[in-house]
């Protein structure tokens, strides 16, 4: 029996990332409150939020400083605008403190909405900047299979799943997709990391001389795939992809959406990785998700082509609504103060080691062909033979049947095909740790169980 709420759901909304048709069935799942790495559901039904929401509930869902933050700056201005040179003290000071903890040398921060709309200027700025550069045949953009990148046309286009772009009429002209750096389900049988690695810079750099490198303008990845399955690099990865990028004057674009302010146990991705970043997309974890924030990190050479293309225009005609909004920088201002005060970074390191010990133990079970991470995200891979990596059959819903049991053991986690991620607020303690990954095992069991009714296991 659906609740009243589950009903005026059914009849008001259209969810993102939702089989539209099976909700009208099932209804929502109403999250009424949280607390630390908890929340609650409609019914009074409590569950570890394993994947601090949509990787972004860093500092949990109470935090109080951020709430007092937010209210503060409310009550003395809940609103301005920085179009037309106009400003506000808190877009200028988080600019400042990005510009101080950014990975690579920044020079300017542009801010946005979302972490699509980031990636959206990032791909903006560099048509702008080439034809500043007076070349305009260098506009193409290299990205990655299975890498997410968000939903605005621009972005979706860069995503390289399938679902953003069947019937979209996605991806855009001129967006290329370069192979996943996945090396448990896409290396040759034998081959290392470091060779797969070297493989896949061979098929990077083939793509970029046979489209003609006059005409590609950028690539970029994310320090670990997110929505593609919390994929980690293979050993030497972008230490190649970097030397390619500088060989034919390609900007790296880093999206940092994830990844960014603590994430893998360095305060960016990019560093974990030593990725050779020009420009670095972040929003989610800036504000700890309790205001919808992202921001552009630049570098010299990038700000320089804007002014100066600006100077001949009249102006830098892009921008929306929102950017630099003052409560919401507010927020990133105080969250970024948080995370130095209470030392997260050191905090997800000490942490990280009893999370990829309980993850990297789930690969002893029958279900699980591989499971890996770094700092305090990760994810493991359920296939239907260990010994030969075969996939079940994708419309069996095998992730998602252990995600549904493990809302039954009171865990959020996600799948993605049979991908199942676990990325919780980064304030997680070891004990909550142990306790998710027991309640993940518990949902394991039981999808074994179920795989074996159904006869999905091989024989
Ligand atoms: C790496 C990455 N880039 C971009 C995005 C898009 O961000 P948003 O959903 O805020 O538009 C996401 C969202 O999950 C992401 O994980």
């Amino acid at each position: 029996m659906l609740s009243n709420l589950a009903v005026r759901d059914i009849e008001t909304l259209v969810h993102p990332y939702t089989n539209l048709a099976t909700h009208r069935q099932v209804g929502p799942l109403v999250i009424e409150s949280g607390k630390g790495v908890f929340v609650t559901d409609s019914s009074g039904k409590d569950y570890i939020e394993g994947m601090a929401g949509l990787w972004c509930t860093a500092l949990g869902f109470s935090n109080q400083e951020l709430i007092e933050t937010a209210y503060e700056q409310m009550k003395k201005l809940p609103f301005t605008h920085i179009f037309g040179g106009r400003s506000n003290d808190p877009a200028i000071e988080l600019a400042e403190k990005l510009k101080e903890i950014a990975p690579v040398p920044i020079s300017k921060v542009f801010y946005g909405a979302s972490g699509s709309d980031a990636n959206d200027t990032q791909v903006k700025m560099v048509w702008y900047m080439n034809n500043a550069l007076g070349r305009p045949q260098k506009k193409k953009i290299i990205s990655r299979l299975k890498g997410y990148h968000g939903v605005t046309v621009a972005s979706a286009s860069l995503t390289g799943l399938p679902n953003n772009h069947i019937d979209f009429d996605l991806p855009l002209p001129g967006i290329l997709h370069t192979s996943c750096a996945h090396h448990y389900r896409f290396a040759e049988p034998g081959e290392t990391e470091l060779d797969f690695s070297s493989r896949l810079a061979a098929e990077l750099e083939e793509m970029i001389l046979r489209e003609g490198p006059d005409t590609v303008a950028a690539f970029i990845a994310e320090p670990v795939m997110g929505a593609g399955g919390a994929i980690t690099p293979p050993e030497g990865y972008f230490e190649k992809v970097n030397a390619i990028l500088a060989k034919y004057d390609i900007l790296f674009i880093a999206d940092e959406v994830i990844t960014g302010f603590g994430r893998t146990g360095e305060m960016f991705g990019t560093t974990t990785y030593g990725l050779a970043a020009d420009t670095i997309s972040c929003a989610k974890q800036i504000t700890s998700a309790y205001f919808p924030l992202s921001a552009v990190m630049m570098n010299e050479r990038v700000y320089e082509v804007l002014v100066d293309q600006s100077r001949k225009i009249g102006t830098f005609g892009h921008g929306n609504t929102y950017a630099g909004h003052p409560v919401g920088c507010a927020i990133a201002v105080k969250t970024l103060e948080i995370y130095k005060r209470d030392k997260i970074v050191e905090h997800v390191r000490s942490v990280a080691p009893t999370f990829l010990r309980r993850l990297n133990k789930l690969a002893e079970h029958p279900l699980v062909g591989e499971a890996r991470g770094v700092g305090l995200i990760g994810a493991v891979e359920l296939v239907q033979d260990k010994l030969t990596r075969a996939s079940f059959e994708g419309k069996k819903g095998v992730g998602a049947k252990s995600v549904s049991f493990a809302l039954e053991e009171g865990l959020i986690v996600r799948a993605m095909g049979d991908r199942v991620a676990f990325c919780p607020p980064m304030i997680i303690t070891e004990a909550e740790t142990e306790e998710m990954f027991d309640r993940y095992e518990r949902a394991l069991n039981k999808t074994l169980d179920w795989a074996k009714g159904e006869g999905l296991l091989a024989a």
